[in-house]
């Protein structure tokens, strides 16, 4: 008998291979890179073809960049994400203002008083309700502003964050950022051990030509890929190519 866990589809060409279909459903994979090597649209990408082709619902937090400058730059790669938020299949919560004390003017956004772990896990599990949501992209980590002296607390946030979102069954993927440089793989070097995977990616801005790369640094219950893997992000968004692959740019 295969006991092997059922698959979310990211819907992100060439990726789904690579991971035995999909990532592990209920669990969490934490997606870390540089600034500007496509983080965001490769969380926006899962939410969004996970409405159009799999008709499953997603949670879009977003910490850093405002809702409405999300929508413009998605129609960028032809996803319309108010065509979906208006048939429930996808739910932004605005936490990007929310921090600086200023209340937002989006249907679904945080307490403009004492921004906190516990009441983004609230939204989120109200909302989870609501929708049946099956997907769940946090955007970011760092930027829910944790106390970075304080590692013991890092740890107990995220782990809490994960535990949380496992126990409704949600499949989802949290977002950090890491220095080039760095060898750990989250901004606190405790992501990384939290969740059930972790996908790297990388981008050497030096003007050649498929300069960016993905790499799966782990993913638990699954034989995955472990090369480093040319990326593309074109007007269709992401796709993953196989190393030897030669495509056009
Ligand atoms: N239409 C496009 N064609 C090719 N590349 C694009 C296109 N649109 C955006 N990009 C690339 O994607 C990058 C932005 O990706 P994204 O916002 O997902 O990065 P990020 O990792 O989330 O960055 P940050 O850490 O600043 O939030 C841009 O800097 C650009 O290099
Ligand atoms: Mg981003």
């Amino acid at each position: 008998m295969s006991v092997a866990p059922r698959r979310i589809k990211s819907g992100i060409p060439g990726l789904d291979e690579l991971i035995e279909g999909g990532f592990p459903e209920g669990r969490s994979t934490l997606i870390s890179g540089a600034t500007g090597t496509g983080k965001s649209i490769f969380g926006v990408q899962y939410l969004y073809m996970g409405a159009k082709q799999f008709n499953e619902p997603g949670i879009y937090v977003t910490l850093d960049e405002r809702p409405e400058l999300t929508r413009q730059d998605m129609l960028r790669f032809g996803w319309d994400l108010r065509e979906f938020e208006e048939r429930n299949l996808l739910y932004i919560i605005d936490g990007s203002i929310a921090k600086i004390g200023i209340p937002s003017e989006e249907q679904f956004s945080l307490p403009v008083t004492g921004f906190d772990v516990d009441k983004l896990l609230l939204e989120i599990l109200r909302v989870s309700k609501r929708i049946n949501a099956k997907r769940v992209v946090i955007d970011s980590i760092p930027a829910m502003g944790l106390n970075f002296e304080n590692e013991n607390e890092i740890r107990k946030a995220i782990l809490k964050l994960s535990f949380m979102l496992a126990r409704t069954g949600v499949t989802s993927i949290l977002i950090s950022e890491i220095n080039e440089t760095s060898n750990t793989f989250g901004k606190y070097g405790v992501e990384e051990y939290v969740v059930d995977g972790v996908i790297v990616l990388h981008y050497m801005g030096s003007g050649m030509q498929s300069n960016r790369t993905m790499h799966i640094r782990k993913m638990r219950a699954t034989h995955h890929s472990e090369d480093l893997h040319p990326l593309k992000i074109s007007d269709n968004g992401i796709e993953i190519h196989k190393v030897d692959e030669a495509y056009d740019e």
